[in-house]
């Protein structure tokens, strides 16, 4: 029997408790985004169509990017218990300096068609954190501007080895002359891979006013009034004659780069040199016995071979050959601060985010990505603290099992049975285990080889 009882004035007032409402709408809306899958969905709403495809899309099926987030969401974590973990230090070194955080800023071309303030806000928000920010040799801001955006942080260059080597190498020296302490040498773009989205929308660089865009236009007229109020949507490195992503890359990447190139970069980078977009083991250890500071296993977000090998599946076999001492270092579809746990805990030094960099950036630009960087944060140090582990250094391969969900269909026992005698069995895996075009030129901004007529890259083509 239950005893009732009139509501007291007093209680009912002490359950109402209502919030002061958030008048800034952009923190409103950044504050409900407690994922970064929260913060793609706001990105997608307010950003156009061909803008949020470039960024979102990968190449072909896209299913290295597909595979890739699965290889993360089937992580088995295994925490220890009665491990006091009250306060957890996320910071960790990597190449020669500190990080706050065990991760920092991938590189990302045309970054200020995701958000007017692009690169900009990622180096400053990158700065505030404490993490290195990327800047891509197709990047929308000068060396310089990252520079003065992020003056007291760590900045990291990533190099594209172009036809014409003077392009590149000069980009380098005028990195280092800014102060950036890292170079990341990209090698997975011998040609652009085919970012089927982009085709489909008629996605050109600089974007074209076609009807359809205008019709995308009419609820994102904030973006809009961005693009067409702020200084012009160009590469901040080169100068183009615009094209297709694919045509521009076609036309500056040269699909002949070796380890010759490597070795002149080496000559002319004063500080640490990475290579990004490792994808096997041999390399891996082929890489690391050349003496080059870091590798960063990557299939540049599954925008350039599909069905590439998962980075994060590579991890633990690469580690092993190489050892535990080298800077291995992973990226692509990482979502979740988790990803980063299991990355480290499976003996990545350091790993980076693309995509969750901007989805925050197009989400609320420069708050978007403190959003970003504060959603990624308090992820990991609740996964640290869920575990039982209370410094980046104590996450071992003991705390992660890669769980497989792409092993070879076992056959229903009596068909097996049938055809057992007819048919060798399937191996059964386990578990751990351009040319140029016309239509596009390039040429380097601000520095010396600026001052050179872009040549049609198909009269450039290496001898
Ligand atoms: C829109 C976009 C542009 C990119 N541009 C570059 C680039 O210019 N140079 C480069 O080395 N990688 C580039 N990448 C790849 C990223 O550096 C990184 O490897 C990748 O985004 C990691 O995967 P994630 O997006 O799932 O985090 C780009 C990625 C995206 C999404």
């Amino acid at each position: 029997m239950v005893t009732r009882q009139l509501p007291k004035p007093a209680e009912l007032l002490e359950l109402m408790q209502f919030k002061k409402p958030e008048l800034d709408a952009r923190k409103r809306r950044l504050d409900a985004a407690l994922t970064i899958y929260d913060l793609r969905k706001i990105a997608k709403r307010r950003t156009p169509k061909a803008a949020f495809d470039y960024t979102d899309g990968a190449a072909e099926g896209e299913l290295s990017l597909a595979r890739a987030r699965q290889a993360f969401e089937d992580v088995e974590f295994h925490p220890d218990v009665l491990r006091p973990a009250e306060r957890v230090d996320l910071s960790t070194e990597i190449l020669g300096g500190p990080s706050a955080m065990p991760f920092g800023i991938a590189p990302t071309g045309f970054t200020r068609l995701m958000q007017t303030e692009g690169e900009v806000a990622g180096a400053g928000a990158a700065g505030a954190a404490g993490i290195p920010f990327t800047l891509s040799t197709l990047g929308t801001t000068s060396i310089e501007g990252v520079k003065a955006a992020n003056p007291n942080g760590r900045n990291w260059f990533q190099l594209y080895v172009m036809r014409d080597r003077e392009i590149s190498y000069g980009l380098a020296r005028r990195a280092a002359a800014a102060g950036f302490d890292t170079l990341q040498f990209t090698v997975d773009t011998p040609v652009a891979g085919a970012r089927l989205r982009d085709k489909r929308n008629g996605f050109s660089i600089p974007p074209q006013l076609t009807l359809g865009t205008i019709v995308n236009a009419i609820p994102r007229p904030w973006w809009w009034y961005d693009f067409l109020t702020t200084p012009k949507l160009e590469f901040a490195s080169l100068s183009t004659t615009g094209g297709t992503v694919g045509e521009l890359l076609d036309a500056a990447m040269d699909p002949t780069i070796s380890y010759d190139d490597l070795a002149i970069i080496r000559d002319i980078w004063p500080g640490k040199i990475v290579v990004k977009g490792v994808q096997n083991v041999a390399d891996s250890k082929r890489l690391i016995d050349a003496g080059v500071d870091g590798i960063i296993l990557s299939n540049h977000g599954g925008r350039q071979l599909d069905r590439a090998p998962i980075p994060f599946r590579l991890l633990p076999e690469v580690v092993r050959e190489v050892g535990r001492d080298a800077t291995v270092m992973v990226d692509t579809g990482i979502m979740n601060g988790a990803d980063i746990v299991a990355s480290i805990a499976l003996g990545a030094k350091f790993t980076l985010i693309g995509r969750a960099y901007l989805y925050g950036l197009m989400a609320g630009g420069r708050q978007g990505v403190d959003r970003t960087i504060a959603i990624l944060r308090s992820e990991i140090e609740r996964t640290m603290k869920l575990l039982g582990v209370s410094s980046i250094a104590e996450l071992e391969p003991r705390h992660v099992t890669q769980l497989q969900r792409l092993v070879p269909v076992a056959a229903p026992v009596a068909a097996a049975a049938e055809t057992a005698a007819s048919r060798p069995r399937a191996p059964r895996a386990t578990a751990g285990s351009a040319s140029a075009s016309a239509a596009a030129k390039t040429a380097a901004k601000g520095d010396a080889a600026a001052s050179r007529p872009a040549k049609p890259a198909a009269s450039r083509a290496k001898a």
